[in-house]
Order: structure tokens, then sequence, then C-alpha cells
């Protein structure tokens, strides 16, 4: 089975961002040391013009082959002009309401969205899934996310967009490893207690 992580940046307080998602606030954090370790470990969620721009395009995908995203955290590119932002990656964008996708290479999932993860997930072979977020499509797939990859950031946002929209739902996660860098950023990497 291919592992659903859903990689996410936030802050202390555990948002995403501000209510609109807005996580420009944690670029900050983005310093030599913590981009080292991003680029070194996680270089398959950085996206394609990024990527592109440190020179790292021809590097090989190790952890991840496939994204999905929300249709509101796509649109974040989509705004941009850019239609294909992990074009390194298989691209799947949750919509009901995107119709026709703007780019060859993004498939839009309209329908059942646990169950196009679910057969993905089943496929044989292949690396892990990246699901780059937002806060809905989190919520929704809650049930299905396997691993957590949470960038903790040392700042405090007050209010905000949660790393999960839903309403209560518990679910236990195991702690596998913390890395911590200079600036105070916390990575932590959990797995799904089933
Ligand atoms: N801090 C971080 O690391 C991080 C990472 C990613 C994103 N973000 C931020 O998160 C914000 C967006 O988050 P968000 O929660 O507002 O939106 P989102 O989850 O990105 O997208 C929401 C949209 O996804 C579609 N959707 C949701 N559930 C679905 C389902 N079950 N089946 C089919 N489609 C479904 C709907 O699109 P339709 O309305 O078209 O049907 C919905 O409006 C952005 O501002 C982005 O910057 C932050």
């Amino acid at each position: 089975m291919r592992k659903l992580t859903y990689f996410i940046a936030c802050s202390l307080d555990g948002f995403i961002g501000d209510e609109h998602g807005d996580g420009t606030a944690m670029l900050r954090f983005l310093d030599e040391e913590y981009f080292d370790f991003l680029k070194a470990e996680f270089a398959e969620t950085l996206p394609t013009h990024v990527r592109r721009q440190l020179g790292l395009d021809h590097l090989e995908n190790r952890r991840f082959d496939t994204v999905i995203q929300g249709r509101a955290s796509y649109e974040v590119a989509l705004k941009e002009g850019i239609t294909s932002p992990f074009a390194h990656l298989r691209e799947y964008v949750a919509s009901r309401t995107l119709g026709t996708s703007p780019d060859p290479h993004v498939e839009i999932v309209d329908g059942d969205l646990t169950g196009r993860v679910r057969e993905l997930k089943a496929e044989d072979g292949g690396l892990d899934i990246f699901l780059c977020g937002g806060s809905q499509v989190a919520g929704a797939l809650l049930d299905e996310i396997d691993e957590l990859v949470i960038k903790t950031y040392p700042i405090v946002y007050g209010t905000g967009m949660p790393m999960f929209g839903t309403g209560l739902d518990i679910k236990e996660f195991t702690l596998d490893s913390v890395r911590t860098f200079g600036n105070g950023a916390l990575v932590r990497t959990y797995h799904r207690k089933r």
C-alpha cells in the first residue's frame, strides 16, 4: 500500500495560515539550515518552478510521486498562471466546480474523493502520496491519512485556518521522529495508529 502523507506547515497554535489560509508569515523561517533539510529530504514537495529556480529539477522523486490538493490550494498557483504546480508528480485536484482541468497533467477529482484516494493507495509499486492541503481536503481525507509530517514554526497566529477543516473527529497518531532546527522550527513525523 502506498501511504497518504499530509505534509503541512503550521504555527505553534496549529494554524496553516491566517483565516484565508495565507501562510506567508511562516516564510521567514526558510533559512539556510532549514531549507537545506527540505531540499535533501522533501524536494518533491517544492513546486516545480521553485525546483527549477534552485537547480533541483533534475532530481528523481524519492519519497512521493503523486500530489493531491484542494481547489483553493491549487488556485494559489493558478492565479499566478501556473496550471501544473507539481509537474514532477502525478497531480490530482479535488473540486466539484472547476469542471475541465486547466492542464492535461492535472486530473480533477469531482466525485468520490475518498474512493479515488483509496484506488491510488492500492496501486502496485510507486512512491507515496503527498497530501498538500488545504484544510478542507485534509478534513475530508482525515480517515485516509497514514502519516503526518508537521512543520511547526515558532509563531502564534491567534486565529486562522486549522490543519483539518472538519468537526470533532478524534484520531490517534504515534510519534516516529522529531527534527529540531536552530531557528526554532520542528518537523515531527507521526503514523496513524489503527
Ligand atoms: N500551510 C501549508 O502548508 C498549506 C498547504 C496547503 C495549502 N495551504 C493553504 O490552504 C488554503 C486553502 O485551504 P482550504 O481549506 O480553503 O481549501 P482546499 O482544501 O485547498 O480546497 C477546498 C476545495 O476542495 C474541494 N473539495 C473539498 N472536499 C472535497 C471532496 N470531498 N470532493 C471533491 N472536492 C472537494 C472543493 O472545491 P470546489 O469548491 O471547487 O468543489 C473545496 O472548495 C490556501 O490559502 C493555501 O495557501 C497551506
